[in-house]
């Protein structure tokens, strides 16, 4: 296995080109953002946490039949992926009130949803992420109704799947955000990354933010949070 030419850079990890055919190498980098890239900061050790965090949840998503692009780790900041086409949706599932869907309905942060509440948001930097409706995606072409069925079905099991193992780590998973990809024989399957960068996780006796918002909202440290996370998920995944 070699790692090849650079193939795309984002906010917050590397993607490279293998000698192999449809394997990616994924690179996670110490660079944090938030607000669109307006508030940016590096912060040591934060790449080789969402790596380890990520391939500890990838595995565990596995392990109960449900595939991502993750194949195995390298190295404490590096993963091999299977390449695919991401499909330009971040599509984020909320279990509890937080963040966003706090400023847009006014309900109470920490209100515990009955049912998980699903949102679709088009990737484009420029236009900064809008929420977008199924007819808005209809529109933009950028995925069919069969494939947005799967995109929420899949989504869907995903969050009911880490509810549990974070639960069983004391910590509520308030909300997430998925990204899909299709692989060379079309098939989608969950990408990018599952960490504390891309879900809400707070305790669950405490409610303390063991997230991203640390940074967003400079609330302490956030490598601190993180690692709790890492040790909580790997007491879980060991016993
Ligand atoms: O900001 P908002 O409440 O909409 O975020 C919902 C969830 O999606 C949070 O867990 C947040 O970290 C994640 N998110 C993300 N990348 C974005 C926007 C939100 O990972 N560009």
């Amino acid at each position: 296995l070699k790692k090849e030419s650079l193939l795309y850079e984002g906010k917050a990890k590397k993607l490279y080109k293998t000698n192999l055919k449809n394997l990616l190498w994924m690179e996670y980098k110490d660079d944090a953002t938030a607000f669109n890239g307006e508030k940016k900061e590096s912060l040591k050790g934060k790449g080789r946490l969402n790596n380890e965090i990520t391939s500890l949840v990838f595995e565990r998503l596995e392990a109960s039949g449900l595939e991502s692009h993750f194949v195995k780790k390298i190295s404490s900041t590096e993963q091999l992926v299977r390449e695919t086409a991401i499909i330009p949706l971040e599509v984020v599932v909320r279990n509890v009130v937080a963040g966003s869907l706090q400023r847009r309905t006014g309900l109470h942060e920490g209100m515990e949803l009955e049912e998980p509440v699903i949102e679709f948001y088009y990737k484009d930097d420029a236009l900064g992420d809008p929420l977008v409706n199924e007819d808005h995606i209809r529109l933009l072409q950028v995925a069919e109704p069969e494939q947005l069925h799967t995109l929420k079905r899949q989504a869907l099991a995903i969050n009911t799947q880490l509810s549990r193992l974070f639960r069983q780590c004391g910590l509520i998973l308030v909300d997430l955000k998925l990204e899909f990809g299709k692989t060379a024989d079309n098939e989608i399957i969950l990408a990018d990354e599952v960490s504390p960068d891309t879900c809400r996780l707070w305790d669950a006796a405490t409610k303390e933010k063991l997230d991203k918002d640390i940074f967003r909202y400079e609330l302490g440290s956030l490598q601190e949070a993180y690692e709790d996370i890492l040790n909580r998920l790997g007491g879980a995944a060991r016993g």
